[in-house]
């Protein structure tokens, strides 16, 4: 085993990544079978290969006491405890999204049974937008538990947290807001949040209708508040972890790329059309009725971009934007029966990995690329 200390601030254990190269996954043994089953464990492979230790500091990982400045956003249907435990147990965040869960009993049940699955910190996305299925009073719930549970973060989207800011704060909880917008990203810091995610219009979800690119989004809120700040929306490899660090940010948060590990509980042709499919295959709907949306370009995001070009109200699309289809979308691997949401890095992905192999070979990647470049001065 190698030690090695990045610039005096980059530590972690490394396992030496398996590339598969422009090998198609699932010709590759190791892979998913035909029904979508591992036939062998990747992980322990990888185990097998030579381990390099890296350090990694950045005020996200000393903040949060991780090793790697990677952090998985929320991600209805999808940030659930295995996939946030794989993340956690690999060096960076996991996520538990609230909104997968009907109360706050639900969300107490997946936070415990996370903790079952990592004794390494994970984080909570709050989703504060208005909601058929979620009342108020649950939302009270989501913060309360995230508090008596003592999450290391919470990661609001949405309206601020204001009511919630003395609770969380109180009991130790680190509470992120994710904008997109510098005026946004102050009016968070004046509040007292702890960081800032800064997301551009590349990522999966719902960006700001500012559409500014993460490029230049995250060095304008870096240089615009103090509090640290994490770049997310486009962001799928250690080049992208490089860029970000370059431009200002903290760390990364990704959601996309999250989707095609072996941990992320989706079906086989989920990962397949991800592989297929490039960065101009996304496409922005509802942005007709200011609630814009980036998903995948496909049957179902065709249709709703053609009501939209005749007018519809948000009335007449909620019926194509259910939870539930997407929800049975990931499940059933049916690519055209919901808007589901990626990124524009979807461009970038090309295999499904373990969450540990994908964030070593980031970080991995990341230091070679800042090595190679910092010899052009
Ligand atoms: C499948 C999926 C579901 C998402 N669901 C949520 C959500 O419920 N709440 C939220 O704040 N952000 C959500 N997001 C946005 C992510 O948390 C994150 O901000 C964004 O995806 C990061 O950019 P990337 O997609 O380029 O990685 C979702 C993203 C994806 C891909």
């Amino acid at each position: 085993m190698q030690e090695r200390l990045l610039g005096g601030q980059i530590a972690l254990l490394i396992n030496k990544p398996i590339r598969y190269g422009n090998t198609p996954w699932s010709s590759v043994p190791g892979c998913l079978d035909i029904m979508g089953v591992m036939t062998t464990d990747l992980r322990n492979k990888s185990n097998d290969c030579n381990r390099e230790v890296i350090k990694v500091k950045t005020k996200i990982t000393e903040m949060l006491g991780i090793k790697y400045p990677i952090i998985c956003g929320g991600m209805l249907w999808l940030a659930k405890p295995e996939l946030a435990a794989a993340i956690s147990n690999a060096g960076g965040l996991g996520n538990v999204t609230a909104g997968n869960y009907d109360s706050g009993d639900e969300l107490r049940a997946a936070l415990k049974k996370t903790k079952e699955l990592t004794e390494k910190p994970f984080g909570v996305n709050i989703t504060l937008l208005p909601s058929f299925r979620i009342t108020m009073e649950t939302y009270d719930d989501f913060f309360r538990v995230c508090c008596e549970e003592k999450v290391a973060a919470i990661e609001v989207s949405g309206s601020p947290a204001t009511k919630y800011l003395d609770m969380v704060h109180h009991a130790g909880v680190k509470i992120f807001h994710k904008v997109g917008a510098v005026r946004h990203a102050i009016n968070i810091e004046k509040l007292g949040y702890d960081g800032i995610f800064a997301a551009g219009i590349e990522e999966g979800g719902h960006p700001l209708n500012d559409d500014v690119t993460t490029m230049v989004l995250t060095p304008r809120i870096a240089e615009s508040v103090k509090i640290p700040v994490v770049a997310t929306g486009g962001i799928a490899d250690g080049r992208g972890l490089a860029a970000a660090l370059c431009l200002g940010a903290e760390g990364v948060m990704m959601a996309t790329r999250f989707i095609n590990t072996e941990e992320c509980n989706v079906h086989k042709n989920i990962y397949e059309e991800i592989i297929r499919r490039q960065e101009q295959d996304t496409t922005l709907i509802c942005k007709s009725v200011k609630l814009q949306g980036r998903a995948l370009i496909n049957d179902l995001t065709k249709e709703i971009l053609d009501l939209e070009t005749k007018g519809a109200k948000m009335e007449e699309l909620f019926p194509f934007l259910s939870g539930q289809r997407v929800k049975t979308a990931w499940q059933n691997g049916d690519v055209n029966y919901a808007a589901l949401m990626v990124g524009q890095s979807i461009g970038l992905i090309k295999d499904v990995l373990s969450c540990r192999e994908l964030l070593d070979n980031m970080v991995v990647d990341a230091d070679k690329i800042i090595r190679q470049k910092s010899a052009y001065f």
